[in-house]
């Protein structure tokens, strides 16, 4: 083992969370090294995850609106064709191109990258074994930050096998539509990649164990996102019970106990099982450091991400909380700055959330039932449609609502958006809420005319008793 010039920090895991973390230890003055084990930087999210689902939702967006909706705008396009392979090289460009500009991020902010697998050895030694089998020792005279997210949880009764059974990973990857793809899970990636190949052309089954989908969101629209998708042709089996998958010839049988008890055989091409993630700490050297995990198997941190070992700290995936690659982010520059001695702080309050099917599904804060049981009369609840919104209208997408929610004196407790760019639109919530807004800040604020932002404001006006528009 050879050993180099200490570093400040060493980060480990080049993921949204420590990657970010680097750099902004860079621009407060450590010399920061960041190991990671993959060849290229960026994490689940830029290479598996939150990226290459993005470029697939917009290209399977764009053949469906050529297939179902171009017709209505008064464009014919003839027969609509799908070409995989380039819809694929499309989005393996967009993370080639993403991974290499963290790259050069790295560069710019003089960030040593160390290839190679990291492990704790004690103290503030960090070792490092490259591919070759080769290990060098590296050591931090401030602080180590392991940042190695997660991976894809496996149920014991569909044990992944890389080409049927997947996970998201492989489901990114399909070299074919598959025929009727069933996802077990309904939460982000079953709702996102089911989207994917519903609209591709694959028939969708999904299989959740609860009698909702995404249970973390507000039921309103939950349930809306639930009818709309059931009108993108998904088939839902809730409170259903995975019994067995197992590969057959040709794809995968799946036996269900459905929620009346009743079983059912379902025979598929490919089963995506997304039924959570857990964080990856495997082989990390946690125990040997002294680094506790929860009851969950989470790193145990406290509020500045210090873990039980002293020198060692956590943030994303590995930590308790929402497992977003933003919440990493914000938590890599908030470690940063503690270290620095700055106030760095996450707002836990005001995490967004989204999910990217279309139309989208956002949210910021507590939802209504959460704001009920906290506040009682006090909530005020201002909902307005997008059918009412001039933009909306034009677009030729009137399904969905923005919903504020409203608690004592007005301050903003949550904002729920079942739309068209959801995602965008949630932003200007997440600022309100962030600098402690009402309803009225909303509703006063100018929004240009005609645009979908102005949904926000018209359910904000409602909240207050006196919407425009509908
Ligand atoms: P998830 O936690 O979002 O949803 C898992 C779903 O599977 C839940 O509805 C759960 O009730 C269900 N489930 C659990 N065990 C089951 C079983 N044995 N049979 C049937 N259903 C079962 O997990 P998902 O979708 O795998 O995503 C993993 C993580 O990645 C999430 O924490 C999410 O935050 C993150 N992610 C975020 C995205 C975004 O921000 N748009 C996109 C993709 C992932």
């Amino acid at each position: 083992m050879s050993e180099t010039t200490p570093f400040d920090v060493i980060v480990i895991g080049a993921g949204p969370g420590g990657y970010v973390a680097a750099i902004r230890a860079a621009q407060l003055g450590f010399r920061v090294a960041l190991i990671e084990k993959e060849t290229t930087l960026g994490g689940t999210c830029l290479n598996v995850g939150c990226i290459p689902s993005k470029a697939l939702l917009d290209s399977s967006e764009w053949f469906w609106h050529a297939k179902e909706s171009l017709k209505s705008h008064g464009i014919e396009v003839g027969e609509v064709q799908l070409n995989l392979p380039t819809m694929m090289a499309r989005k393996a460009k967009v993370v080639e191109e993403l991974t290499r500009g963290i790259a050069g991020l790295m560069k710019k902010n003089g960030v040593t990258v160390v290839r190679g697998v990291g492990r704790l050895l004690g103290g503030m030694r960090v070792g490092v074994r490259s591919t070759d089998g080769s290990e060098q020792e590296l050591t931090a005279a401030k602080a180590i930050l392991l940042a190695t997210g997660s991976v894809p949880i496996e149920i014991p009764t569909a044990p992944f096998d890389g080409s049927v059974i997947v996970s998201s990973t492989e489901a990114l990857s399909f070299e074919e539509v598959p025929e009727h793809l069933v996802v077990v899970g309904a939460g982000f990636i079953g709702l996102e990649l089911g989207s994917v190949w519903r609209r591709l052309g694959a028939k969708v089954t999904v299989v959740e164990m609860l009698p909702q989908i995404v249970p973390m969101m507000d039921r309103e629209v939950g349930d809306a996102l639930f009818r709309s998708l059931q009108r993108l042709g998904f088939r839902f089996e809730m409170g259903a019970k995975v019994l067995s998958a197992s590969a057959v010839e040709g794809g995968a049988v799946v036996e269900i106990e459905k929620s009346d008890g009743t079983r059912e055989s379902i025979a598929c091409s490919k089963v995506l099982v997304s039924v959570g993630r857990r964080p990856y700490t495997d082989g990390l050297g946690l125990e040997a450091a002294g680094v506790e995990l929860d009851e969950r198997r989470r790193v145990k941190v406290d509020d500045h991400y210090r873990t039980t070992a002293p020198g060692i700290y956590a943030i994303g995936d590995l930590i308790a909380g929402p497992m977003l690659a933003h919440k990493a982010e914000e938590e890599g520059v908030a470690w940063a700055e503690i270290l620095a001695g700055q106030g760095g702080h996450v707002n836990y309050d005001a995490i967004p959330g989204v999910v990217y099917t279309w139309p989208e599904a956002a949210y910021v804060g507590l939802t209504e039932e959460q704001a009920r049981e906290r506040y009682g009369d006090e909530v005020r609840v201002g909902k307005f449609p997008f059918a009412a919104n001039g933009r909306a209208k034009a677009m030729g997408e009137r399904d969905g609502f923005v919903k504020v929610i409203a608690g004592p004196r007005g301050r903003l407790l949550g904002v729920h958006i079942f739309g068209p760019r959801a995602s965008d639109l949630i932003a200007e919530a997440v600022v309100a809420m962030e600098f402690g807004g009402t309803a009225e800040d909303l509703a006063r604020t100018c929004h240009a005319h005609p645009t979908l932002p102005e949904a926000v404001k018209e359910a904000a006006l409602a909240a207050e008793g006196r919407v425009i528009h509908f």
